[in-house]
């Protein structure tokens, strides 16, 4: 393979350890990894970024891009004052199920292609709209399509026509079991309307048995057992955390489960923001991500998200960067992405901005000039 020499670097956020934020350098790709970061060296291929920004490209550790139909319906209404209920769920499920596995997949290459161009790179994707077995399995045949990052979200919401028990006796035993050889996580959610902490614990303990890394929609609409379930169980990462209390927020930290926060959900349902700089300030892990789902969060971008923070989570567009880098990298576990020390793999975005913070400075404005994936230049 050959080698890249990116150069004219304004400013690099790499997240070395002693310059997390560097000027004036370049960096070297070969094989798909970064090589080197300084002075310029030779390369086969130049690509000169002008005084632009580069980044780690976004990790988005957290979105539900296998789905049929929308509900704009259901956004309208909310724009006149109606809440969101998790109970809407059952609209996507009955739209996800009358498609073939083909146009599911086809559904999420597209949303995928769109996240990439506004600078993602890595993406994990949920089930959760199928909550049969067959379903559940082809949305995550689906999901591999567009990712490694496929968790099993059986545990969405109790299908129509289904005790919560016998449904949760199933998503532990035999979907489970159907889903294993597609599925890398698990997920469940933990709400008023959705599943209890018992029931999630079921659910999120079968799958950690087997292997599954273990995530939980957390805290979203209400205070709730979600957060310090997650802790008890050593989760990888607490998601949305909306409504938290000291004691959720210490035993996050204490369990160093990563805070995945979804600021462009509570734009769309209208919902107070999640406490950012209560974790950060208690020294939890935050990641940001799109939630992207049509539900909720119908869009797949990231600067969006960053934008969000800035305004409304009070988030440093430092501190917003770096979770929506190597935060979304420490939610999936993920060690080689989100920085660009060297060693990464060559996964990056080159902006047309001075500076990271013109992401929430210029909002709504596309400022990406160039995603860089595995080394290769995809825009
Ligand atoms: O993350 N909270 C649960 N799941 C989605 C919403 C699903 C939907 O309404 O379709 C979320 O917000
Ligand atoms: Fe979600």
């Amino acid at each position: 393979m050959s080698s890249l020499l990116v150069r004219g670097i304004g400013t690099l956020v790499s997240w070395d350890d002693e310059q997390p934020v560097r000027s004036d350098v370049s960096l070297v790709v070969e094989d798909g990894l970064v090589v080197h970061v300084g002075a310029p060296a030779a390369a086969d291929r130049v690509l000169d970024v002008d005084g632009g920004c580069v980044l780690p490209g976004f990790v988005d550790a957290h979105t539900h891009l296998v789905f049929g139909g929308d509900r704009t319906d259901e956004f309208e209404a909310r724009l006149v004052g109606k809440p969101y209920a998790a109970g809407g769920i059952r609209t996507t499920v009955a739209a996800t199920r009358s498609l073939s596995t083909a146009a599911l997949t086809s559904r999420a290459v597209r949303l995928a292609d769109e996240a990439l161009r506004s600078g993602t790179t890595t993406l994990e994707v949920k089930s959760g709209y199928g909550l049969t077995v067959d379903d559940e399995l082809r949305c995550l045949e689906a999901a591999s399509a567009v990712t490694a990052h496929r968790t099993f979200l059986g545990a969405h919401v109790v299908p129509s026509g289904m005790t919560a028990a016998a449904y949760v006796d199933l998503v532990c035993g035999p979907m489970l079991e159907a889903v294993l050889p597609v599925a890398t996580g698990i997920d469940a959610f933990c709400e008023e309307g959705a599943f209890d902490v018992e029931q999630c614990r079921q659910v999120l303990s079968a799958g950690a048995a087997r292997g599954l890394d273990v995530h939980v929609h957390a805290n979203q609409l209400g205070a709730g057992g979600g957060a310090q379930l997650a802790a008890s169980l050593g989760a990888a990462s607490a998601d949305h955390c909306t409504h938290l209390t000291e004691e959720d927020i210490s035993a996050l930290r204490d369990a160093a489960v990563v805070a995945v926060l979804v600021p462009a959900a509570e734009f769309s349902t209208r919902s107070a923001y999640a406490p950012a700089r209560r974790l950060l300030d208690g020294g939890v892990e935050v990641a940001l991500a799109t939630d992207c789902n049509p539900g909720t969060s119908f869009t797949t971008s990231m600067p969006f998200v960053i934008a969000l923070a800035c305004r409304e989570l009070g988030m440093a567009p430092l501190e917003a960067v770096r979770a929506a880098t190597a935060g979304g990298a420490s939610a999936l576990r993920r060690k080689e992405i989100g920085h660009l020390r060297v060693g990464a793999r060559a996964d990056l975005v080159v902006l047309d901005a001075p500076s990271p913070t013109w992401l929430a400075y210029r909002p709504g404005v596309d400022l990406v000039r160039h995603v860089v994936r595995g080394g290769e230049v995809v825009r």
